[in-house]
């Protein structure tokens, strides 16, 4: 994988999320309190997928300045950011922000307003059933990226359609899966754990294995796990979602000069399109090591009657046939979503899916063109790009 894209390709849900212990919010910490006898909409009594989107209200600019919205419950919405300084726990002293919200004009007792705040790094949610000055802390941003994002674009606030509550409670156990720490590795870990089964045994040191190319064959396979960071995440919810063990796989090929190369998906040429590619080994292998995905690789050898049975020259054949192509965005959704509703495992639903999608197209919209946009004019016949754009 190029480093780009590393950073790039976070599908179904793939907003960052916080970090371990300088937390500016842990998942937990931000989980509404739900009151007691109040009984929420449930998601089945929506009346049609539109229902069901996030709506983009507003990104409340860095300087102070405030925004103002008009959303379901309260009709009179103002929003402003002021950025804080660092705090004791802040190693990195990139400081935080605090976000007042003002919620006036409701049109009934009874009604709330969800909203999600979103950078490209987090995602936090609350819900306002009281007219009145609210405030949401950011106690430190995750990376100086994040910082820079929030002086230039703001904080991202989406408006949940009423029922939502419940989906995002499931995003729960899925956020953390994104952080790029050692908490959001764990949570990789846990995750596949308890939905899955799979467990990872710690090998002993070395970590790093010395492959002395001369053992590898053509058609030795390269499974790959990776654990940590937005990759990590997107290949945990791949594997579940699909009921692999791997996220990531390549095969060795050698040629007639007995050099080792890997063909694999995934590789940015310079127009900085994902492609398929055949490179050599010890090109694939310095990647491997630099990856901060953490990945974990297996090199499982074919098995010798089959090695025997192995073309290496109509592999040859297919490998060149296919450098250059398109990564293959335009199926991987649809290699695992075959129906409406029932590919999903829970917590994920469709709902769910529906509304990250929405907040993805909105926060990383080059990637998500790639997933989305490539897949449906494929299967729709049609060229249509949408152009989200940041403002
Ligand atoms: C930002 O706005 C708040 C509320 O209007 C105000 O109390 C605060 O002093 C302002 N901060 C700066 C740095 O202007
Ligand atoms: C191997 O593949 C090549 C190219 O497709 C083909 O011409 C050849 O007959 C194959 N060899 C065997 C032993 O099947």
């Amino acid at each position: 994988m190029s480093p780009s894209s590393l950073h790039a390709l976070l599908i179904i849900l793939f907003l960052g999320s916080a970090h371990a212990l300088k937390v500016p919010f842990r998942v937990n910490d931000v989980l509404p309190v739900l009151p007691h006898g109040i009984s929420w909409p449930l998601l089945n009594n929506l009346h049609s997928a539109v229902d069901l989107l996030p709506s983009f209200v507003a990104a409340v600019p860095p300087d102070n300045d405030s925004v103002q919205w008009r959303a379901a419950c309260f009709y009179d919405n103002q929003a402003s950011l002021e950025f804080t300084a660092p705090g004791h726990d802040d190693a990195d002293g990139l400081g935080g922000a605090v976000l007042r919200l003002k919620t006036e004009a409701a049109h009934s007792w009874t009604c709330m307003d969800l909203y999600v705040f979103a950078t490209p790094y987090r995602i936090t949610w609350d819900y306002y059933f009281s007219a009145r000055e609210h405030t949401l802390k950011f106690d430190s941003w995750e990376d100086p990226a994040e910082l820079e994002y929030v002086k230039r674009h703001g904080v991202s606030v989406f408006l949940m359609p009423s029922g939502m509550l419940g989906t995002l409670l499931s995003l729960v156990d899925v956020l953390p899966l994104f952080s790029n720490t050692a908490w959001g590795q764990n949570a990789n870990l846990d995750f596949l754990k308890k939905h899955m089964g799979a467990t990872f045994e710690k090998r002993i040191q070395p970590w790093r294995a010395t492959v002395d190319p001369a053992d590898v064959h053509s058609g030795d396979f390269l499974a790959v796990s990776k654990i940590r960071g937005r990759w990590g995440g997107f290949e945990t919810l791949e594997k579940w979602v699909t009921g692999a063990f791997a996220g990531h796989t390549a095969v060795c090929l050698k040629d007639e000069m007995g050099n080792l190369w890997v063909g694999e998906s995934g590789h940015e040429n310079e127009k900085g399109e994902e492609i398929i590619v055949v490179i050599p080994w010890h090109e694939w292998w310095t990647l491997a090591l630099k990856d901060n995905s953490n990945p974990q690789i297996a090199l499982l050898p074919l098995h010798p009657e089959l090695r025997a049975r192995f073309n290496s020259t109509a592999a040859w054949e297919y490998a060149r046939s296919m450098s250059g192509k398109p990564y293959g965005y335009h199926n991987m959704i649809f290699s695992w979503i075959d129906t409406v509703a029932d590919n999903y495992p829970p917590p994920l639903d469709a709902h769910l899916v529906i509304s990250v999608m929405s907040m993805w197209t909105r926060m990383q919209p080059a990637y998500a063109a790639n997933m989305w946009n490539e897949a449906l004019n494929k299967r729709l016949g049609t060229e249509v790009y949408l152009d989200v754009g940041l403002q």
